[in-house]
């Protein structure tokens, strides 16, 4: 019997020395282990047909073979997992001398360098940035801008409407309304935003940015406008140039103009850029309506403004030659990048 015990203890070792693996290793403690299934389980059961006397013996010899091969096994698993931890290890080693992948830096977007610039030039002559929402009331978009709902200038802007009563912003004039109906003169706030119009060509796209400035105070004048516009002009496209006033048609002012600077491209001359005019067309403005100005509560016999408006992407496409407004809007980086600072 002693040596049935010893020929199996030397097979387990045997077996276990030529396995590397320890889910390998598992399988054949199994074999020798298992409760129902195992060899040494097994031999216990044949106690049964032993004598009783003989039993005692038996039991001990079978008893010291299982305590054996637990602890056997126990080694063995804990050697082979150590073994294959270690080779993990090293398969995941990381070479952190290894130059990293290029990580090329984000770059401020066209549109906002435009409003960034905008921004600084106005706030140097004393203008504070208000923001309206961009979902409008009626009133503020249209009505208290001298546009009431039968005005025939409504069809001037193709506006989104979200309920007969509330719209995506068409204008920032919107902002306007806000901020008169809240401030007492003297008021010099530039109101910057997303706009919104059902408008879709090289030039034109349904969401775009505007920059509306408004000035209200005693004594303000068309002079004001004009040599405030030449600031910007001159600070946006160049030292040398000029600004010109079109008459023009807005609701809600009075007089309205349209802005021309001279071309900045040819110097005024004729070209491509300004259609051989020498002027090119950047923006809306004009005396603050007397009723836009009721309208708010302010007395149109004692307080004078004007407000102009802008588009941002139209700024960014002269200034920088961008031949097509989708090119602002379709985050393409080999586009973008070009403009970063
Ligand atoms: N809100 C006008 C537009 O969107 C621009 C404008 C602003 C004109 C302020 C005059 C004064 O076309």
């Amino acid at each position: 019997m002693e040596k049935q015990i010893k020929a199996m203890r030397e097979k387990i070792e045997q077996a276990a020395a030529a396995i590397q693996d320890s889910k390998e290793m598992y399988q054949l403690r199994k074999q020798y282990l298992d409760n129902k299934s195992g060899q040494i389980s097994a031999l216990m059961k044949n106690m049964r047909d032993l004598a009783p006397e003989e039993r005692p013996a038996f039991g001990k010899i079978v008893n010291e073979l299982k305590t054996w091969a637990l602890d056997f096994f126990t080694s063995q698993d804990a050697r082979l997992k150590a073994a294959e931890l270690e080779k993990k290890n090293a398969a995941e080693q990381i070479d952190v001398t290894m130059p990293a992948a290029p990580h090329s830096a984000g770059a401020l977007h066209p549109n906002t360098l435009i409003a960034n610039e905008l921004i600084d030039i106005f706030a140097g002559m004393g203008f504070t940035v208000f923001e309206g929402p961009e979902i409008e009331n009626d009133y503020y978009n249209f009505t208290a801008l001298n546009t009431p709902k039968d005005h025939p200038a409504r069809d001037m802007q193709d506006t989104f409407y979200v309920s007969p009563e509330l719209l995506l912003r068409t204008q920032t004039s919107a902002g306007q309304i806000r901020v008169m109906e809240n401030t007492k003169p003297p008021i010099k706030i530039l109101s910057p935003g997303k706009v919104f119009r059902s408008d879709d060509d090289a030039t034109h796209s349904p969401m775009f940015s505007q920059m509306e400035g408004l000035v209200v105070d005693k004594g303000i004048t068309l002079c004001d406008l004009q040599g405030m516009l030449d600031v910007f002009a001159q600070n946006v496209f160049g030292e040398n140039v000029k600004t010109r006033l079109r008459p023009s048609y807005f609701p809600f002012t009075e007089p309205s103009v349209e802005v021309d600077v001279s071309c900045f491209s040819c110097g005024g001359c004729g070209c491509r850029l300004c259609k051989d005019t020498g002027w090119i067309e950047v923006l809306g403005a004009g005396m603050v309506n007397r009723k836009v100005l009721e309208n708010c509560g302010i007395d149109p016999d004692v307080y004078t403004g004007f407000a102009f408006g802008m588009g941002i992407e139209r700024i960014a496409m002269l200034k920088y030659g961008i031949p097509n407004i989708k090119m602002l809007f379709e985050s393409d980086t080999r586009v973008l990048s070009q403009f970063s600072e």
